[in-house]
């Protein structure tokens, strides 16, 4: 049997097709079939062809400190004001583990001096005339971008300081992790309890924190006698009333709030989550909020935000079309929140998220990286392996955040891995501190992140990767692979006509010296195909005599039309593997599929 028959039969049954999230809070393992935060979707044929918004790339968005400045309370602007970005920053302490200067030190969070240990062998600090910061906040200042964090007010009140004390120390831009939604706020129809709120906004204040309130409108954590037994005019008048009485109480004391949270679903057949709001009041509710909102305090910033857009794909596509149309419309909407909650296992590439945040902030908006927080336990490997993919992942947000002008600010989804929603699935580690606060390498990630640096992508691991040497090391699966010059791209191509099944396509065997080690990688591919379909890439494994489907990346792609399909992921085995090949497929059976400057490469920290 040849090595290609080999793959037919599990790549033939398995076209199912095995997606992978960028956070499967409900699901342990990020292979349940295509969650996307969550949210089920399907790994292929969700994806249109929207705009994907490439262009110009300076903005006034970004900088944190915009018109609100005033009206929210003198700590909005000072924590960013000043900056002149990171270059020629002095070096504040002799390494990022220090935290001289700071008023904190010394207490319990005594990580600092043995931090060194977690992060050791990272470049981030005291070497090479890179400057060097003793906190988040300092570097977050110096790249005139805010450090935010969802706090969880039951861990701010408790016991001990390290908590608190690491709050006030690395972050200036806070989140009531649950604090400040509809539920928790409203527990009956007629009372509010402000106490988490309050002593959020408190503390925020006598550090000079800003504020994000999250979330007015949700379909989760809603008060119980909010329901579809509703009439419309109930259901409007309770949200306008509880959106108005809560900016009066905060007023002049939030930076910005999340007036709508989540309201895509690109299952349903309208697009739109079918949540309460949406069955009561139809997706007008969305523009209702936002103006009741600017209505009661003309002042503050009004997000939306929303979970797994941060791809290009289906779901942002939609999300970018619907705040279009909203603003189109004259709703007042400043500023969106990307959550992304990731998972080292498979990830959006860097060009997607930048290119992503790049036409929000080009509608004028503001963009917030919101909830960032990874998943590390789904690829098999040591915790320093994981920890690193970690470190990796969160260099390439904030560092994606900090090049493009139109980013303002991210927010980690909590401070600790002692805290943190994921928790409630399974032990995770998704967060900048480990359970004894000490700083993890995903903090060494995050300074190397405002410093502007990206993780460094090595060299190419597929072989003739641009068909310079015609088809030498790829063959067809079904059909017949031919190299010529690429129509409309520079250099060869190769197309495979005559493919039989969407599951057909180009492969690459041979991979498995190349990728034994597993570890961070970087996939990007040119494709283009003569009719309207999706494509997908992903690495074919065999690991103990099984052979396993690892779905790196799908997408939908116009007819006639290079696209880049890219992601990122982190590769782990279970046992030593015997094989790997990549594999582009996709489309129908029929339509030729063309591929050129196929990349794999190792993502390494500089
Ligand atoms: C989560 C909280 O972290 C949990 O404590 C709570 O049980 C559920 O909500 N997207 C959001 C956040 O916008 O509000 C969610 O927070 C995580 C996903």
């Amino acid at each position: 049997m040849t090595e290609l028959h080999r793959w037919l039969g599990p790549w033939l049954a398995s076209l199912a097709l095995v997606g992978c999230s960028e956070a499967s809070p409900a699901g342990k393992s990020d292979n349940t079939a295509g969650t996307d935060g969550g949210t089920p979707t399907t790994a292929s044929g969700e994806e249109s062809t929207a705009s994907t918004g490439s262009g110009g790339s300076a903005t006034t968005a970004a900088g944190a400190n915009g018109t609100n400045a005033s009206s929210t309370g003198g700590a909005t602007g000072s924590s960013n004001g000043a900056s002149t970005g990171a270059t020629g920053q002095a070096a504040s302490t002799a390494g990022m583990a220090t935290t001289s200067g700071d008023s904190t030190s010394g207490d319990s969070t005594s990580g600092d001096s043995t931090s060194g240990d977690s992060t050791s062998g990272d470049t981030t600090t005291g070497g090479g005339g890179r400057p060097s910061y003793a906190t988040l906040r300092e570097a977050a200042a110096a790249a005139n971008r805010l450090i935010g964090a969802a706090v969880d007010a039951a861990a701010l009140a408790g016991a001990g300081t390290q908590y608190s004390e690491t709050l006030a120390r690395e972050f200036d831009y806070v989140t009531p992790e649950n604090a400040t939604k509809w539920g928790p706020l409203a527990p009956t129809s007629s009372s509010y309890d402000w106490q988490g709120a309050d002593a959020i906004v408190d503390f925020a204040e006598g550090h000079q924190e800003v504020v994000k309130g999250h979330t007015f409108v949700w379909h989760e954590q809603t008060p119980s006698w909010v329901s579809t037994s509703m009439s419309a005019s109930e259901l409007n008048a309770a949200l306008k009333s509880h959106i108005e009485t809560t900016l009066a109480r905060y007023r002049g004391r939030m930076r910005a709030w999340d007036v709508v949270n989540e309201a895509v679903d690109v299952n349903t057949a309208s697009g739109y989550r079918e949540s309460v709001f949406y069955q009561v009041l139809g997706p007008g509710y969305i523009a209702d909020a936002f103006r009741w909102a600017r209505a009661a305090d003309p002042d503050v910033l009004l997000f939306y935000n929303e979970i797994g857009a941060e791809r290009l794909g289906a779901k942002s596509d939609f999300m970018y079309t619907m705040i279009q149309e909203l603003l189109d419309a004259g709703v007042p909407i400043d500023g969106v929140g990307l959550q992304s909650h990731v998972s080292t296992h498979r990830y959006p590439s860097e060009s997607d998220l930048r290119a992503n945040i790049r036409r929000f902030a080009d509608l004028g908006l503001r963009v917030n990286i919101s909830e960032v927080d990874a998943r590390t336990k789904n690829v098999p490997g040591t915790q320093e392996a994981r920890w690193l993919m970690e470190r990796i992942a969160f260099q390439q947000v904030v560092g994606s955040c900090v090049v493009e002008p139109g980013c303002e600010a991210i927010t980690f989804w909590g401070v600790t891995d002692s805290y943190s929603w994921l928790n409630e699935e399974s032990e995770e580690d998704p967060l900048l501190f480990d359970r004894s606060y000490m700083r993890k390498p995903a903090y060494a990630g995050a300074l190397d992140g405002f410093m502007g640096l990206l993780p460094v992508r090595g060299a190419n691991l597929v072989a003739n990767s641009d068909f310079a040497g015609g088809a030498t090391g790829w063959e067809a699966t079904t059909g017949e692979l031919t190299v010529a010059a690429a129509e409309g791209e520079s250099g060869n191509a190769a197309c495979v006509n005559g493919r039989t099944d969407v599951g057909d396509g180009l492969l690459q065997s041979g991979l498995l010296e190349a990728l034994q080690a597993g570890g961070p990688l970087a996939f990007s591919a040119m494709l283009r195909v003569d009719a309207p379909s999706s494509v997908e890439a992903a690495l074919l494994i065999v690991e103990g005599g099984e052979e396993s489907e690892f779905n790196i990346a799908s997408r939908a792609i116009a007819q006639d039309q290079w696209l880049e399909l890219s992601g990122y992921l982190g590769l782990g085995f279970e046992q030593a593997p015997s094989a790997i090949a990549l594999k582009l497929y996709g489309p129908a059976s029929g339509v030729e599929l063309c591929a050129t400057r196929v990349q794999l490469q190792p993502l390494t920290v500089d």
